[in-house]
């Protein structure tokens, strides 16, 4: 594992996005992995940045998201899908056709997380997975528990994510209660893996997930497992490792 510190969470973000810019680079019909969350915004604005300088070029990459929620149609704002596109794909010379995350309109979750997980192998997997941090120490939507999930499947969010991403909605009750999520073994197989960490409010969980035991209560924290992960944190971020 690779902690690279960056002093606030622009140069984070710049360092995250060079990297991806790199992985672009070097494998243009790569598999990217993306994520959401506030952390990775600046990430994907960088990105944009280096596209509309003419440095970068989409037009051959294919994503997969991490996670969605279940129940929410891809109009509503809080929806990973409008994320990415507000954020990313409408910005970038990306084939929407290429583009993927889990559906969370799929009422039958045992089938879309099958359909989701079968279409990331059938990619031949992930080049390069971005991720964020939960406070809980969750990837993805893998909150802790006591057993790594290994699949994608469908999760019952924990109340602190839930008191986390309420900001988002008008109220706590508007928060969907499940989702979709890019399981522990799924987010593993991909060949490089890129977290991005900012703010003091994180450093107690990357003291744990980075520096601790390796336990599926801080699912963050198998990640000191994969052979090629770089974590790109600020100095707030680090201030308790
Ligand atoms: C959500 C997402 C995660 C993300 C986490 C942290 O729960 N499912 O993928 O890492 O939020 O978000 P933030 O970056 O806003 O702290």
């Amino acid at each position: 594992m690779r902690i690279y510190k960056a002093k606030d969470y622009e140069e984070m973000s710049q360092k995250a996005a060079n990297i991806i810019a790199a992985q672009v680079v070097l494998k243009p019909e790569c598999v990217l992995g993306l994520a959401t969350g506030s952390t990775p915004i600046g990430t994907y604005s960088r990105l944009v940045e280096k596209y509309e300088k003419g440095d970068l070029d989409f037009s051959k990459v294919t994503t997969v998201n991490l996670d969605e929620y279940k129940g929410l149609p891809r109009e509503n704002d809080q929806s990973y899908y409008y994320f990415m596109h507000e954020n990313l794909f409408d910005k970038v010379n990306i084939d929407p056709a290429s583009t993927n995350l889990p559906d969370g309109t799929k009422e039958d979750s045992d089938a879309e997380c099958a359909r989701y997980e079968a279409l990331i192998q059938s990619l031949g997997g992930v080049d390069l997975q971005l991720l964020g941090l939960g406070h809980n120490g969750h990837i993805g939507f893998n909150e802790p528990a006591d057993v790594f999930e290994k699949d994608t499947h469908c999760v019952d969010l924990q109340e602190r994510t839930i008191e986390a991403n309420k900001r988002f909605f008008a109220s706590a009750d508007d928060v969907p209660r499940q989702a979709y999520t890019m399981g522990i073994g799924t987010i593993m197989r991909a060949k490089k893996i890129l977290v991005v960490v900012s703010g003091e409010d994180k450093a107690e969980t990357v003291a744990k997930a980075f520096f601790g035991p390796v336990t599926p209560q801080v699912p963050a924290s198998i990640l000191q497992m994969h052979p090629d992960v770089t974590v790109v944190a600020d100095e707030a971020a680090l201030s308790k490792s």
